[in-house]
């Protein structure tokens, strides 16, 4: 199988990184060689380490082709779109898919919080559009969540679920309703925490050890969205919001606030944290 990936950002680079340790040919598109350059360089820091640990025997970075062409993923059996988390690309970059490549590529999106459905009506053949939707840090997250919108036939469909499951994860089946399964109900969850903190009075580290040490999450809600990325979880509480009008769901004006200054998380280096 080849498989195509559309953005090499934290996500993209991850499923990319998944594709090639598991001995796919992928090829991956990025808008500049520079940025292209760096996910190589990331996806081999990571394999390299697995071999150090003893988790894998060997890998072969050869698999990974990058390009700035889109052409170039004309013959992918699946493409798997982890660009900007905007409606409208999204929507321009899938009939741009569907022009030039085979007729019979299954065209899957990484949204976490947009509507795979709005995204398919953008091409003629909304039946081969799904859903794969990773969790980040995605060589880690053993989830995929595999998104059937209201078009895409159960070809489609299960071409997405074997290919979860040939990147080593754990697909489940969902439907195209608002943040899917998991965040539907973790967003809620992680600005319950952050308006926690100024209404409990209490600080940034005893909120993250009280859902550690109380909860059992492996992480706490302000650690996660440092890992997430504040403005990707802004992103997603709005999108979430629109669609669902519940308070829980939009986000606390702190979080907006943050992601207004800059302050992103781990990968600006500040965050709720400095890193
Ligand atoms: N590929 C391979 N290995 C990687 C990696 C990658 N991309 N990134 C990190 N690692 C490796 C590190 O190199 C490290 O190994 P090393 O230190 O020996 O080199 C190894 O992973 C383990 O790192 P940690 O010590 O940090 O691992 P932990 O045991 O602490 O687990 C974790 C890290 C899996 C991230 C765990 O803390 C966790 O499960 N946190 C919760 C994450 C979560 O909930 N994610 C979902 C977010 S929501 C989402 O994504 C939805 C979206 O739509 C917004």
């Amino acid at each position: 199988m080849r498989v195509g990936v559309v953005g090499l950002g934290t996500m993209g680079a991850g499923i990319a990184q998944l594709c090639v340790e598991a001995g796919l040919e992928t090829v991956g598109r990025e808008v500049t060689d520079d940025l292209g350059e760096r996910a190589r360089d990331r996806i081999s820091h990571f394999l390299t380490r697995k071999v150090e640990k003893g988790q894998i025997a060997s890998f072969d970075l050869g698999l990974l082709t990058l390009t700035t062409d889109l052409a170039d993923l004309s013959d992918c059996d699946v493409v798997i779109e982890a660009i900007v988390e905007e409606l409208q690309p999204k929507r321009e970059l899938f009939a741009e898919l569907e022009r030039i490549g085979r007729a019979d590529t299954v065209l899957a999106t990484n949204t976490s919080a947009l509507s795979v459905t709005e995204i398919a009506a953008a091409t003629a053949s909304p039946a081969r559009v799904v859903g794969m939707h990773f969790f980040n840090p995605a060589p880690l997250m053993l989830l995929v969540e595999i998104v059937r919108a209201e078009l895409t036939s159960d070809a489609s469909f299960d071409t997405a679920f074997r290919l979860g499951e040939a990147l080593g994860k754990h697909p489940i089946r969902c439907h195209d309703t608002p943040g899917f399964v998991v965040n539907r109900v973790l967003i809620p969850l992680l600005n319950d925490g952050i308006r926690v903190l100024d209404e409990a009075r209490i600080s940034v580290e005893d909120l993250d050890a009280g859902m550690k040490h109380g909860a059992g999450w492996p992480m706490g809600p302000c650690e996660l969205v440092d890992l997430v990325g504040i403005d990707v979880h802004v992103h997603a509480s709005e999108a979430l919001y629109d669609k669902l009008r519940e308070p829980r769901m939009a986000a606390p004006p702190r979080l907006v606030a943050m992601a207004n200054a800059g302050l992103l998380g781990r990968k600006s280096g500040r965050g709720f944290y400095t890193y």
